[in-house]
C-alpha cells in the first residue's frame, strides 16, 4: 500500500497508546519509515525528564517542533530597558524589533500605559418566560451566583481579583428567547482563562437550580435552557496604549533622500492608508502581531487568544481598520498604538514551560500589567520598522538580506559557501535565483 493510500485508514484509540507505538504507526503509514522514526526522534530531549514536560502539554505528542528564540535588545518602555524574548520563524522580525526598538530608546523610548485589565465571560442561555420576572429577581440571583462561586474565587479574591459584576442582557432582537448573563472579572497577573470558565460554569449551574427552586418561577424550569457558559476572547476593557513622540528633526537621516518631516510625512500617509482600506490594514496588522505574538509565545501566552481580540478591535468601528496611528502636528511626529492584550505572568504554562518561565525571568518577572505594555511596545516596534521600510527603499531589501540564509540553506551551502555568499550579496539584492546561480558558479566556476 502507499503511504497515501494508508494514510487514509481511521486509527481507533490512538491517543491510549504509548508514544513509541505512536511513533511507530506513524511511521508505518509513511514510505520512509526507519528515516521517519530517526528524524522525530531526533528533536527529542537527551533529558527525559524534561522530554515529559513537552509530552504532557498537549495529546498524541511525538516530537518536538522547534522554533527560533530571540531576543530583542534596548527596548525601552517608560524609562526601562529590556531584552525582550521572541519566538518566531520569519527571518526579519527580530531583526526589525531590535532596530526599531534601538532607535526609539535613543529618542525616549516607549511610553506606555495600561487602560484597564477587565476580562469577560458569558453565561448564554434562552428564556421563554417573562422578561420582567428576570429582571425583578436578578439582584438576587447575582448574590447567589457570586456565593455559589465563592470557593473558586476564594485565592483570586486574596490576590485582588475576582468577579466584579453580573449583568442580564437581553438579546430577543438579535435571536427569539436569547439573553446573556455578561460577566466581568478582574484575574491579576493570571490571564485567567480557567479561572473564569470555572466561575462561568458554576454560574450557569446556578442560573439553573435559582430557576427550579425559586418560588417566582415555580414551575417554570422548562422555559430555561442553558445554552454555554464560556469567556469572550474580545477583552476591549483590557486595553493597553503605546505611544512614541519625536521633532521632525529627529527623523532626519532615516533615508537620505527625504527630510525629517517628509520622511514623517510619508510614514503619517501610510498609516491612513491602513486606516481606510481594508487590504492594506490586515498586512499592517499582521506586522504587529509578528511582534506582538513572538512575545506571547515566548512567554508562554495565548497568541490565538490575543490575536483574536486584536482583530476584533480593529473592527469595532464596523470597519476592519488600522491598530496603530500618526498625527502630525506642531512639527513633532505622534505615533501610537491601542489594543486589547489579555496576557498572564502566572499560571498557564508561564511557569510549566522551563523557556516560558526563563522569558519572565529574564524581563524581570514582570506584573501583567508591565508584559501588556512591554508586549503592545513590540507590536509597535515592528510595525515601525516595517512602514519605515516600505516608506523608503522597499521591504524586500532587509526581507531577502534575512532570508538569505534560507535560501542558503535549501541549497546546502557550507560554511564557507556561505561566507562568501553573504559578502557578495552585501550590496547586491537577493533571489532564490539569483542565490542559486552564485552557489552553481562557486561549485563550478567558468574559465
Ligand atoms: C511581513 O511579515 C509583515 C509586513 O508585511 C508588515 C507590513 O506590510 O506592514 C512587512
Amino acid at each position: 500500500m502507499s503511504g497515501r493510500r494508508k494514510r487514509d485508514l481511521i486509527i481507533k484509540g490512538f491517543s491510549k497508546l504509548l508514544k513509541e507505538d505512536k511513533l511507530r504507526i506513524v511511521a508505518e503509514l509513511m514510505d520512509n519509515q526507519v528515516e521517519t522514526i530517526e528524524l522525530l526522534k531526533s528533536f527529542w530531549y537527551a533529558d527525559t525528564e524534561k522530554q515529559k514536560i513537552f509530552d504532557e502539554f498537549s495529546e498524541n505528542t511525538i516530537t518536538n517542533f522547534y522554533i527560533p528564540y530571540g531576543v530583542a535588545p534596548n527596548v525601552m518602555v517608560n524609562g526601562h530597558t529590556y531584552l525582550v524574548p521572541m519566538v518566531i520563524e520569519e527571518s526579519s522580525v527580530v531583526a526589525a524589533a531590535s532596530s526599531a526598538a534601538r532607535f526609539w530608546s535613543e529618542r525616549g523610548g516607549f511610553r506606555a500605559k495600561v487602560i484597564d485589565t477587565v476580562k469577560i465571560g458569558q453565561v448564554h442561555f434562552l428564556w421563554e418566560g417573562e422578561k420582567e420576572k428576570l429582571e425583578r429577581v436578578f439582584d438576587e440571583l447575582k448574590q447567589q451566583m457570586r456565593e455559589n462561586a465563592r470557593s473558586i474565587t476564594a485565592n483570586m479574591e486574596k490576590r485582588g481579583g475576582g468577579i466584579l459584576d453580573f449583568e442580564l442582557i437581553d438579546m430577543r432582537d438579535k435571536l427569539e428567547n436569547y439573553y446573556q448573563i455578561k460577566v466581568s472579572f478582574e484575574t491579576k497577573d493570571s490571564m485567567g482563562a480557567n479561572f473564569i470558565n470555572s466561575c462561568l460554569e458554576e454560574s450557569a449551574k446556578t442560573l439553573k437550580e435559582f430557576v427550579r427552586t425559586h418560588p417566582a418561577f415555580h414551575g417554570k424550569e422548562r422555559e430555561l435552557t442553558i445554552i454555554m457558559a464560556i469567556l469572550s476572547n474580545y477583552t476591549p476593557d483590557c486595553l493597553v496604549r503605546v505611544w512614541v513622540e519625536c521633532p521632525f528633526k529627529d527623523l532626519e537621516g532615516i533615508d537620505p533622500s527625504l527630510t525629517g518631516e517628509q520622511f514623517a510625512r510619508k510614514f503619517a500617509t501610510a498609516v491612513k492608508i491602513a486606516e481606510i482600506d481594508t487590504f492594506r490594514a490586515t498586512t499592517h496588522n499582521k506586522g504587529i502581531f509578528n511582534g506582538i505574538d513572538a512575545v506571547a509565545i515566548a512567554t508562554g501566552n495565548d497568541f490565538r487568544a490575543i490575536e483574536a481580540a486584536g482583530h476584533t478591535y480593529a473592527s469595532r468601528t464596523g470597519r476592519y481598520q488600522s491598530l496603530s496611528h500618526v498625527e502630525i502636528k506642531n512639527g513633532k511626529f505622534k505615533y501610537w498604538i491601542e489594543l486589547p492584550l489579555a496576557v498572564g505572568t502566572v499560571g498557564g504554562l508561564t511557569a510549566l514551560h522551563p523557556l516560558a518561565k526563563h522569558s519572565l525571568e529574564m524581563l524581570g518577572k514582570p506584573s501583567a500589567k508591565e508584559l501588556m505594555m512591554i508586549t503592545a511596545a513590540m507590536g509597535m516596534a515592528n510595525n515601525f520598522a516595517a512602514v519605515r521600510s516600505l516608506v523608503t527603499k522597499g521591504i524586500q531589501h532587509g526581507h531577502m538580506k534575512m532570508h538569505l540564509m534560507n535560501i542558503l540553506n535549501h541549497f546546502k551551502a557550507t560554511d564557507d559557501e556561505k561566507k562568501k555568499a553573504t559578502a557578495y550579496f552585501s550590496d547586491k539584492k537577493v533571489s532564490f535565483a539569483s542565490v542559486g546561480e552564485f552557489i552553481k558558479n562557486l561549485r563550478h566556476p567558468t574559465k
